[in-house]
């Protein structure tokens, strides 16, 4: 879409501050929330997606892909997008928006270390600069995974590690830290290999690893940006607990 047809407005002027003698209404409202998602195509950002789309608290999404999404909205504009090292000419379409849901991801299995960092780190990074440049005060929420350690054995969890050092020196207003282990969906993540997507449901079933369903995780994420929450690393005690606020949030009274 062009990005000219944004159908996103800009944000409402704030609102003016009543007067000694007007009364003050009992609960203002909070203005809608305007997000950008990152991997939206995934397992991870397409149940993101699907639960921005159905929450009344967000007002449209901005979802930069590298394939098309299946799916289109009043509430969604999709941009495609080639270099994910380069984010600038998109600057235009990244202002005015509250957060930053980053699902973008991938294995490092059959990728050179170089390779696996650009993707997990570089990307991460370049998205981050290029919100804090259009939308200064936006909170940036990166998927991480459970055993991101500097130190660790396993390349994926020190450049995870890395990557969420890296965010922190990214001057951004704020930065929340997913670490789920395992997330539980009825399908499997876009990397496996087809032996692990042919194994999927036996793996989902059985359990091997601790794991955290989707239906805990994408709540979780939009509760924590609710809650305006600006810092923290989550994992999976802390993200079923946020899960549970959001379900409470859409019980009728
Ligand atoms: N699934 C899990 O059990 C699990 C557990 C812990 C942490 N995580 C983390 O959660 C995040 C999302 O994982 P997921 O399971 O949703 O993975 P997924 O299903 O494979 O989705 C990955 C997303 O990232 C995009 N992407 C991958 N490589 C890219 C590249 N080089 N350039 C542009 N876009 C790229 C994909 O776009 P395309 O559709 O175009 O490929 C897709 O939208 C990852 O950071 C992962 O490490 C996942």
């Amino acid at each position: 879409m062009d990005q000219t047809e944004h159908p996103l407005q800009p944000a409402p002027p704030p609102p003016v501050l009543p007067s000694a003698h007007t009364p003050s209404p009992a609960v203002t409202p909070p203005r809608p929330k305007r997000i950008a998602l990152f991997g939206a195509t995934g397992l991870a950002g397409g149940g993101v997606l699907r639960a921005c789309l159905a929450a009344p608290e967000v007002a449209g999404i901005v979802a930069v892909t590298r394939s098309p999404l299946a799916l289109t909205s009043p509430k969604l504009l999709e941009l495609h997008h080639g270099d994910f090292q380069s984010l600038a000419p998109l600057a235009a379409a990244f202002s005015n928006l509250d957060a930053c849901f980053y699902c973008l991801g991938t294995s490092s299995s059959g990728l050179s270390e170089a390779r696996y960092r650009a993707i997990t780190r570089d990307y991460a990074l370049e998205t981050a600069r290029a919100l804090r440049q259009a939308s200064p005060s936006h909170t940036f929420h990166f998927i991480s995974g459970a055993g991101a350690r500097l130190d660790s054995p396993f390349l994926w969890a020190r450049v995870k590690a890395e990557t969420e050092e890296a965010l922190t020196h990214a001057d951004l207003a704020g930065l929340v830290c997913y670490r789920p282990a395992m997330i539980l969906a009825d399908r499997p993540p876009n990397r496996f290999p087809w032996f692990a997507r042919a194994a999927y449901p036996i793996l989902r079933l059985a359990r091997f690893f601790p794991a955290l369903s989707l239906n805990a995780l994408a709540p979780a994420m939009l509760q924590i940006e609710l809650e305006a929450q600006r810092a923290g690393t989550l994992e999976h005690p802390a993200l079923r607990a946020a899960a549970s606020r959001y379900l409470a949030r859409r019980r009728p009274a």
